[in-house]
């Protein structure tokens, strides 16, 4: 699958990619609002990766629905809803909206954005408000319900057991790692933020690590993402436990980054004589 927010929604990609071979397309973080974002400057480069402050900037879901949706409800994959907010409220009533567009099979709950002032990573950094959020929105979303987990805490299977517990169907993993810049030149930050999401090839080895960390905590499915750049790093998230993947940064530096990773995988099982992927989730 792609990763939210580096992949637009999808339609941007149909030059550069057959989506229909992709697993799943993770539009941008939803909120109740239309949001502007954060200021900019709100993008750096870092050595193997990025830093970024976008802030949620999205056209709420009310146009997402009116208007985006009709565009890519008939993209011939999984369309999946990235659902974002600063409330119990705002979540439930984004996630609502949602469950009523029948081309949308499931939603992946970003309780673990570091880029707003309210909400995002509050939710995701505490087993008990983790498990207040999900448990509301399950009782008003009926479909597939994955639970975005931030690598901003100490204990990341805590939270994985406590979302688990509260009713979702699966976890992914990981969101953006907090991060700072300094431009010594001009003395002063990067980001108009001062802090922001690193992500890409540099956050990989942590993100792996978490994996491993919840496959192990929990029974439901986990997604795992972050750094994934080449087939060789997708199997690393499958051999620790991932049932699926998700490409974000890469997606800026080739998009046509995921295909050519799902022809590595499959080039990589006939050399290895795998005949079923899932011979090898998990074998960690
Ligand atoms: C520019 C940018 C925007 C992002 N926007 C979102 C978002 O709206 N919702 C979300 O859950 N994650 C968002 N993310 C996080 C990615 O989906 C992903 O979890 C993270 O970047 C790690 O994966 P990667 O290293 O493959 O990019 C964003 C990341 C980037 C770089």
């Amino acid at each position: 699958m792609t990763a939210s927010g580096t992949f637009g929604y999808g339609e941007e990609f149909a030059d550069f990619v057959d989506l229909s071979r992709l697993g799943g397309i993770v539009v941008k973080g939803t909120t109740g609002e239309r949001r502007q974002g954060n200021d900019y400057p709100r993008m750096a480069e870092t050595p193997s990766g990025m830093l970024n402050a976008v802030g949620l900037q999205n056209v709420g879901v009310t146009t997402f629905a009116k208007e985006v949706y009709p565009r890519i409800k008939d993209i011939d994959t999984n369309i999946i809803v990235n659902v974002s907010g600063s409330s119990i409220e705002e979540y439930c009533e984004v996630a609502s909206q949602i469950d009523r567009l029948d081309n949308i099979p499931a939603i992946e709950l970003n309780i673990s954005c570091p880029n707003v002032k309210k909400g995002g990573m509050g939710f995701g950094t505490n087993p008990d408000m983790a498990s207040q959020v999900v448990r509301a929105v399950r009782d008003v979303y009926h479909k597939t319900l994955i639970v975005k987990l931030t690598p901003n805490v100490t204990n990341v299977a805590e939270i994985a057991k406590a979302v688990e517990g509260a009713g979702a169907d699966s976890v992914s993993l990981i969101n953006t790692m907090l991060g700072m810049a300094v431009d010594v030149e001009r003395q002063r930050p990067y980001l108009s933020t001062i802090t922001g999401g690193l992500s890409g090839p540099c956050v990989k080895p942590v993100a792996v690590r978490m994996v491993w960390q919840v496959a192990h905590a929990v029974q439901i499915p986990v997604i795992g993402l972050g750094g994934i750049t080449t087939a060789a790093d997708a199997l690393e998230f499958l051999m620790v436990g991932a049932k699926a993947i998700e490409v974000g940064t890469a997606n800026f530096i080739d998009p046509s980054v995921t295909t050519k990773i799902i022809d590595g995988l499959e080039e990589y099982c006939q050399r290895h004589g795998v005949t079923d992927i899932n011979d090898i989730i998990g074998i960690i």
